[in-house]
């Protein structure tokens, strides 16, 4: 999509920007994990989470043919890392991988499944919150060459100061997922965290958005967009 005139909201101090919480995320690790492992799950609940989030694998495969297509051994940025299902196809590529959350059990999590997977001597975990800074440990951990945000952005009111913080690393591309405004499954996903009581907000984008984020906030070069299930899954390059 080309560079848009539009511009975005003006930019807010990210202390009050509305996001979920580091103390919500503790509480989903299994239920989280499961969408990956099928854990202490149905048959049929497997069967639908193979059919309705599919785009959750979708994503993580075009993140690796992403970043595998840059090069080998590359040193990746995984932004809300979460229990670390991105760093394992990445580290079974070849790749090292930085992963940071707010979520001191998910980064647990991580820790343990990239063990079992043989991949966790490829992989550094630190807790920050990527809304507020970069933390100056994770800076220096090497020659960024990518970053990936998937499953995070729709927890965020506005994500502006979190891509700016991606901007000193070096990065030649971000991977970044968000879920897209105006579907029927984004209104059906609304109800179901009210019905469910889920204790965390939710947060839809346009392509405008998606664009803007890049050219405006990070200054691509380059924003590539591809529908992918309810996702607009973007490649920012620089
Ligand atoms: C839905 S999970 C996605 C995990 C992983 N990226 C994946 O796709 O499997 C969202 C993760 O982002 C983390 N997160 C959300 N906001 C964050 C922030 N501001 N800074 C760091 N981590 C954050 C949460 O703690 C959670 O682990």
């Amino acid at each position: 999509m080309a560079p848009s005139s539009a511009t975005l909201n003006p930019p807010k101090s990210p202390e009050v920007i509305n996001q979920s919480t580091p103390q919500y995320w503790d509480g989903m690790v299994a239920d989280f994990d499961s969408i990956y492992t099928g854990e202490s799950k149905s048959t049929l609940d497997v069967l639908l989470d193979r059919w309705l989030r599919k785009d959750i694998y979708d994503r993580v495969v075009a993140t690796v043919e992403g970043v595998s297509a840059l090069g080998t051994n590359q040193l990746v940025l995984d932004v809300g890392v979460g229990t670390g299902r991105l760093c394992i196809p990445l580290g079974k590529a070849g790749h090292r991988i930085v992963g940071v959350d707010f979520s001191p059990q998910m980064l647990e999590k991580a820790q343990a499944n990239t063990t079992q997977a043989g991949v966790v001597g490829q992989c550094q975990f630190f807790q920050a919150d990527l809304l507020t800074s970069m933390p100056e440990t994770v800076k220096q951990q090497g020659s960024y060459a990518a970053a990936a945000i998937l499953g995070v952005l729709d927890y965020i009111e506005d994500p502006s100061p979190m891509f700016a913080n991606l901007k000193n690393l070096g990065l030649k591309r971000v991977y970044a997922s968000f879920p897209r405004a105006g579907t029927l499954r984004c209104e059906l996903r609304k109800l179901r965290y009210k019905v469910q009581g889920l204790d965390c907000p939710l947060y839809f984008f346009t392509p405008e958005q998606v664009d803007q984020y890049g050219y405006q906030v990070m200054g691509a070069q380059k924003v590539t967009q591809q529908l992918m299930g309810e996702l607009h899954f973007a490649v920012y390059e620089f």
